[in-house]
């Protein structure tokens, strides 16, 4: 792998400065550009394949939060797999390059930004909830049936595309994520555990598929409501109402989809319902078409509308 002399560890020095010249251009290949997320372990930019004029997204990661949480194994695991999975609604990882110091996961970008963006000036129908659910769901069973689970699924790893379709970010790369992260806790950016199943929080062991299910719930809940299931400003007291997983629609949802969000968000792992029958649920199956991907996605299709 060549090198890029980079004293600080970092393709650029913090969040808010400028990059020097020799900064914006990593290994020759992408110029680098703005900064588009910012996590505890990672920092993302835009960047521009120098040849081909393509947009990418690059993810940079701290090799030394790796060693110390003695995951260069699990990572190396991680990156394998991510790059043989190719679903229309997850976001590709093209290449992964490293230096001394960092990896740098060269990623699909995704144009439209985060999903939850759109959702914060309002909420969405049943109907584009659904649909939003329906792609979710695809992208989450393609990887369960090749034994990725995503284990941390939250409003900035959902992006879109340039036409509006959802591409799950981070599957494989996030379980990583929260594993170093000092404390062992999932959290989204600003340290919610909003989407976290109650099995997780209790810390007695978890079953990764189940996980998903649980954090898609939230996901349904919050496209629908526009608002989160269990929520408060005290961490304490959100513990337990997810632990207790007792929530209440807004007026506009329909019987059927409270009916499914109650499978969803059923606290027990394992009375919880499953991607398999999910998909053969009749809230979720509405408008379903099937839209071919490639040869061995068909056990996923999904649907799209047509306006
Ligand atoms: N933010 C994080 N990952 C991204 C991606 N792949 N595309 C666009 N924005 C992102």
């Amino acid at each position: 792998m060549p090198e890029i002399k980079d004293d600080s560890g970092d393709i650029l020095p913090a969040a808010a400065e400028i990059p020097t010249a020799m900064e914006q251009v990593l290994f020759g290949k992408y110029e680098v550009g703005k900064l588009l997320g910012y996590g505890a372990f990672a920092k993302v930019y835009h960047a521009r394949n120098l040849r081909t004029g393509q947009s990418v997204a690059i993810k940079s990661v701290s090799k030394q939060k790796v060693l110390k949480g003695g995951l260069t194994a699990h990572v190396k695991r991680e990156i394998s797999i991510m790059r043989r999975l190719g679903h229309p609604h997850i976001v590709r990882l093209l290449e992964v390059m490293a230096t001394k110091r960092r990896i740098y996961f060269v990623l699909e970008f995704a144009k439209g930004g985060e999903l939850f963006a759109k959702v914060a000036k309002g909420r969405f129908s049943e109907d584009l909830s659904r649909r939003y659910f329906q792609q979710l769901i695809s992208a989450i069973g393609y990887c369960h049936s090749r034994g990725v689970f995503h284990r941390d699924l939250k409003p900035e790893n959902l992006l879109l595309d340039e036409n509006w379709d959802l591409k799950v970010t981070d599957f494989g790369l996030s379980a990583l994520a929260d594993q170093i992260r000092p404390d062992g806790l999932l959290h989204t950016l600003c340290g919610t555990p909003a989407y976290v199943a109650p099995e997780v929080l209790a810390k007695k062991g978890y079953d990764g598929a189940k996980i998903d299910v649980w954090s898609c719930g939230i996901i349904l809940y919050v496209l629908n409501a526009g608002y989160l299931p269990f929520n408060d400003t005290n961490l304490m007291v959100m513990y337990r109402k997810i632990y207790k997983g007792e929530f209440r629609c807004p007026k506009w949802t329909s019987p059927e989809l409270k009916r499914f969000l109650s499978r969803l968000l059923d606290t027990n792992p394992s009375t919880r319902i499953t991607v398999e029958q999910i998909i053969n649920d009749p809230w979720f199956k509405k408008d379903y078409k099937h839209i071919q991907t490639s040869s061995d996605d068909l056990l996923f299709d999904f649907k799209v509308d047509d306006d």
